[in-house]
């Protein structure tokens, strides 16, 4: 009998130790015991991270709608699988039952091949979070098709960018999408977006709200219509384990953004496997992920992990501040909510406004409480623990990526003792390594270093789309026959794991992943602007904001700063979306460079962070001059 319920710190000791001693078995008996396969694997694991290569439950046919669907409907066929809480509280939630949820599945299915969507095909996704968006995606999966799910808060010119990227066929967005007191035309995004994507052959429209679009012959069509045609039986596309599943793009430190490819097998049995376990899901419990489905977060935990458990699975269309600062708490009276899963900055942005809407609701339900995305600091993991879990509920600081498809250090909640800012131990299965600059391996505990894993696990991504060398670059090359993950971390003297942020240039605001090159090549588009450089500074409730330097043409004319500073975040929204504005713009007249021409970002960072104790050596610099200057002038 293979541990997929772990209950306590001894337990998961032992199984730990058996995931790391024999991981092939480890994870056999899982996979065995808890999955429907159409043919079980000829090879459980194959890795080489030198190319990288590495191959979960060869020759294993499945489909995952059949494990996140199907197979529950004679178990649990009427029980609740998704729950559709609206935006504005005054309209009805809905109910889907995994029997409803088949029925409709199926019919967006036949809708999809109607329309000429084949095995292997791209499909975009550009939706807001209502229940055609996990139907959508599911819906893919069940025909083989590859969704590329793009978050519905990014800008016609990013959407543009992410579909041609993969060759996308087809787009399915909605006529428009509520988001607080706020309607947004995703639709007119899309059309703007497809000036630049000959390749769209369909675009297929949910009616959210009630406006008139334009519509475009022969390219868009309403999705009801063609619905309420659709037969209601779909079979399933029977999948090798390691056909890819979806794509999602998440930034990098530069270039364009990387289409993390995630695979079938591995990542269906890893997602179901850790949400069984960070979250003790059991049988009759709601659980609530307030992520977006945009995000890997929402992928593995709104839609696959939970599915794959038969577990009821709420989707938040709106945000916490409407119609007021209550709403998440609401939310989990309402549904009794049992299992609540949030990120840091959402846990800071309602601790600034008291604990009054927190006393007015029952929050009893609650069992385990969840965060992800960022660090926590120990005031907002405080104010958690005790507002809302009441000390009863323990907090999991759960540590992941999008491209390591699920949690990787965590701790399991009523098994590991948890503490402040610590995400703790490592998954069953999961093999960290911290590494010094040199590329060793530091052992020991109360040390500190680079985050890397040195094993490989079921769901990680297996390529960057089309650009396999890029995947080995960023991931495999930093430390030899490690993957890296860009983090630093510590770990304590009980071998905790704290995980530190970033070592690279990606900069995590509000718990959104932001590469400063996208970002600098929008500024740099401004007529007046000739360079620029962002850093991340401390926030209290985004964890991070941005801060750049611009450098301005020389035209001899004076412009208005403020202005400009509003065009800059202007060109920002357009190109990228309102997440990567910049909450401070200082004009500078040099930027501090190597002699290389390289952009010293760390010194640029400390007069952001207001510590300029110790700038190090700024001698060697190409231009010593501008650093006084910069710090002078800083915001
Ligand atoms: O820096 C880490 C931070 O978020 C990064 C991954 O971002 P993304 O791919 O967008 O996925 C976010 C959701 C899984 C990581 O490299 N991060 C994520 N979780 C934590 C975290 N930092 C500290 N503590 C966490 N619990």
């Amino acid at each position: 009998m293979s541990n997929y319920h772990i209950k306590h710190l001894e337990e998961y000791y032992q199984v730990y130790r058996k995931s790391v001693r024999n991981p092939e078995v480890f994870w056999e008996e899982i996979a065995e015991e808890h999955f429907l396969w159409r043919k079980k694997w000829n090879n459980v694991l194959s890795w080489d991270f030198s190319k990288p290569e590495v191959k979960w439950f060869e020759g294993a046919k499945l489909n995952i709608t059949e494990n996140c669907i199907d197979r529950h409907l004679y178990t649990r066929g009427d029980k609740t699988a998704i729950i559709f809480e609206p935006n504005d509280p005054k309209e009805k939630a809905e109910h889907i039952s995994y029997k409803q949820l088949h029925e409709k599945v199926c019919k967006f299915s036949n809708v999809l091949k109607a329309q000429g969507v084949k095995k292997g095909d791209r499909v975009c996704i550009y939706l807001p979070m209502i229940p055609e968006l996990a139907i959508s995606v599911l819906a893919c999966a069940r025909i083989g098709a590859i969704h590329s799910v793009v978050f519905a808060g990014f800008s016609s010119t990013a959407l543009a960018t992410r579909i041609n990227d993969c060759d996308c066929k087809m787009v399915i967005t909605s006529d428009g999408s509520y988001r607080g007191a706020k309607t947004i035309d995703l639709k007119g995004i899309v059309d703007d977006a497809l000036e630049e994507c000959p390749g769209v052959e369909t675009v297929l429209v949910a009616k959210r709200i009630k406006s008139d679009i334009k519509m475009k012959e022969g390219r868009d069509k309403w999705l009801q219509p063609l619905l309420d045609k659709a037969d209601n039986v779909c079979v399933p596309e029977i999948m090798d384990a390691e056909d890819p599943l979806f794509i999602l793009y998440t930034s990098g430190s530069t270039g364009k953004p990387k289409g993390m490819v995630h695979t079938t097998a591995g990542y269906m049995v890893y997602t179901a496997y850790t949400f069984k376990n960070v979250f003790q899901y059991k049988e009759e419990d709601v659980y609530w992920c307030t992520a977006d489905i945009g995000w890997i977060t929402g992928h593995s935990y709104i839609v696959y992990g939970p599915l794959a458990n038969g577990a009821t699975t709420v989707m938040f269309e709106g945000v916490p501040s409407y119609p007021d600062y209550g709403r998440f708490w609401d939310i989990v009276e309402k549904h009794k909510i049992n299992q609540f899963y949030t990120a840091p900055t959402a846990i800071r942005a309602l601790a600034k406004e008291g604990v009054g809407h927190v006393e007015a609701h029952d929050l009893s339900s609650l069992k385990v409480l969840g965060t992800v995305g960022e660090p926590i600091n120990e005031e907002a993991w405080h104010w958690y623990d005790d507002n809302i879990g009441k000390k009863k509920s323990p907090i999991v600081d759960t540590w992941w990526q999008t491209e390591t498809g699920g949690i990787m250090i965590t701790p399991i909640p009523f098994a590991t003792p948890t503490k402040p800012t610590y995400a703790t131990l490592p998954f069953p299965g999961i093999q960290p390594a911290l590494m010094d600059e040199n590329g060793k391996e530091i052992k020991g505990n109360q040390v500190d270093g680079r985050l890397c894993i040195k094993f490989p696990w079921p769901s990680m991504a297996r390529t960057i789309w089309g650009n396999h060398q890029r995947y080995r670059d960023t991931y495999f090359t930093a430390f030899e026959n490690k993957y890296f993950t860009g983090d630093g971390a510590l770990r304590d003297e009980v071998g905790y794991y704290r995980i530190t942020g970033r070592v690279d240039d990606v900069i995590i605001v509000s718990g959104h992943n932001l590469g400063t090159a996208p970002i600098e090549d929008a500024i740099n588009e401004h007529p007046a602007v000739a360079e620029s450089a962002i850093v991340g500074f401390p926030h209290d409730v985004k964890g991070n904001a941005l801060y750049g330097y611009v450098i301005l043409k020389d035209t001899g004319e004076s412009r208005n700063q403020d202005n400009l500073r509003k065009e800059i975040n202007q060109i920002i929204t357009e190109q990228i979306g309102p997440i990567a504005k910049l909450d401070k713009i200082q004009f500078t007249n040099g930027l501090p460079k190597t002699r290389s021409g390289k952009i010293m970002r760390r010194i640029l960072r400390k007069i952001a962070h207001k510590d300029t104790s110790n700038l190090g050596d700024t001698s060697t610099l190409l231009n010593p001059e501008v650093v006084q200057d910069i710090m002078d002038n800083a915001l």
